[in-house]
């Protein structure tokens, strides 16, 4: 066996005191990157609509942003890209931010549906632009899921995932 002399036993000692720094110091950059636990959950928001009526508007914040919730009354038809089903109730939501230069439109009333204030544009109650108004396009649908009668704005479930395919 050959001897360890000196020079060695210091080379080598330091090479494992040089390995356990990099080692606690990469500990320490992956605890820097992780986000927080609240961030991570401040990505979703969850409704429970078991309680609103046919007709209803209702407004929640979803990563900083306006999205609403309307249970549409009977006869007001279902769009497929932008209704779901919960119960019998049909169920329209969006991120209530105008597509023509955000800012946040005013909800008037199930059957009026959205006004614009900075430039006087529409929107339907499902959140589709008026023609002959500004904005260009519907508002943006946020990810949902469904559980029972709870959304869950910022998970992908399939509901969302099937408005997607038609849009
Ligand atoms: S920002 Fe809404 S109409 Fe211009």
């Amino acid at each position: 066996m050959a001897e360890i002399n000196r020079r060695d036993f210091l080379s080598m000692a330091l090479a494992g005191v040089a390995g356990a720094g990099a080692l606690a110091g990469l500990v320490a950059m992956k605890k820097t990157w992780d986000p927080l636990p609240s961030v991570v959950s401040a990505g979703f928001t969850t409704v429970d609509v078991s309680n609103m009526k046919d007709g209803e508007f209702s407004s929640v914040a979803w990563r900083g942003k306006p999205v609403y919730i309307i249970k549409k009354k009977a006869g007001m038809g279902f769009d497929a890209k932008r209704d779901f089903k919960i119960n019998d109730g049909v169920f329209t939501v969006g991120v209530q931010i105008c597509t023509h230069l955000g800012c946040i439109p005013n909800f008037e009333s199930i059957d009026k549906g959205f006004l614009c204030p900075c430039h006087g544009g529409r929107f339907t109650s499902d959140g589709v632009n008026i023609a002959g108004t500004p904005p260009p396009r519907p508002f943006e649908i946020p990810p949902f899921k469904l559980e029972g009668t709870k959304i869950t704005f910022g998970a992908v479930g399939q509901e969302y995932q099937a408005m997607m395919k038609q849009a």
